[in-house]
């Protein structure tokens, strides 16, 4: 088994990559689907947290960069490929950083999931965000990883998140349906649960299952 390796980072915090990885990785794996593992790159370890009650249905394997040091871009390499070969997907939730250390996690990916909400500061790192991605693809001669946009935490009564598909359509990579601001996906983090488990006929959830069915396709 190779399992495909979906990256999910922004270099702006609180856009959503947590809530969208350990959703996306909780729907891909759900109903026996596929073998998932969520892996936590970022120190924070909010995935870690969401998963310490045991109720997310996907284990989580704690990798973050700053443990694995200089040196530590081939032994997390190493832990990943190795998760890769028991897998049918490992979906990795980066932290907010730009650097080395994620480079190199997109150059080893087959997708980058970059969730973004409708402010001006977050389209700024999400540009620097894609910059980082076109590095990695220039490291590769497959034109990999693909790339998804997902307007995240979207409130349609505001201005900006009416416009977000149109804004960043202006990137030049693919868009996936938006995320919507919801309360379900707060408190879902608190009971420790994916939002397929805790609200399972709530907006929140079939707005995740219509992503996971986009990540699912990834070659
Ligand atoms: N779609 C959503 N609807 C409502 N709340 C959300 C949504 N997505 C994320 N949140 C909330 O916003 C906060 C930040 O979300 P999350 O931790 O997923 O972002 P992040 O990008 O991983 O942040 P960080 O950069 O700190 O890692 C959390 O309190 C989370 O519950
Ligand atoms: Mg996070």
């Amino acid at each position: 088994m190779s399992g495909k390796i979906v990256a999910v980072g922004n270099l702006k915090g609180g856009t959503g990559k947590s809530t969208v990885a350990v959703n996306v990785a909780c729907a891909l794996a759900s109903g026996g689907r596929a073998k998932v593992v969520l892996v936590d790159a970022d120190g924070q370890g909010t995935a870690t947290d969401w998963g310490a009650k045991g109720r997310l249905g996907v284990s989580v394997r704690s990798h973050p960069f700053e443990e694995a040091g200089g040196a530590g871009s081939a032994a997390w390499n190493a832990a990943v490929d190795e998760l890769k070969a028991g897998h049918d997907f490992v979906v990795v939730d980066l932290p907010p950083q730009l650097g080395d250390a994620t480079l190199n996690a997109l150059v080893g990916a087959n997708l980058f999931v970059v969730p973004v909400t409708a402010s001006g500061a977050d389209l700024k790192a999400t540009a620097k965000a894609i910059d980082l991605l076109r590095r990695a693809r220039a490291l590769r001669d497959d034109r990999r990883p693909a790339c998804l946009l997902v307007p995240s935490r979207v409130d349609r009564r505001t201005a900006a998140g009416k416009e977000i598909e149109a804004v960043l359509h202006d990137f030049g990579e693919p868009v996936a349906p938006a995320i919507g601001q919801r309360t379900v996906h707060v408190d879902a983090f608190t009971a420790g649960e994916w939002v397929g488990a805790y609200a399972p006929r709530s907006v929140a959830h079939d707005e995740i299952e219509v992503l996971a069915a986009i990540v699912r396709r990834v070659k």
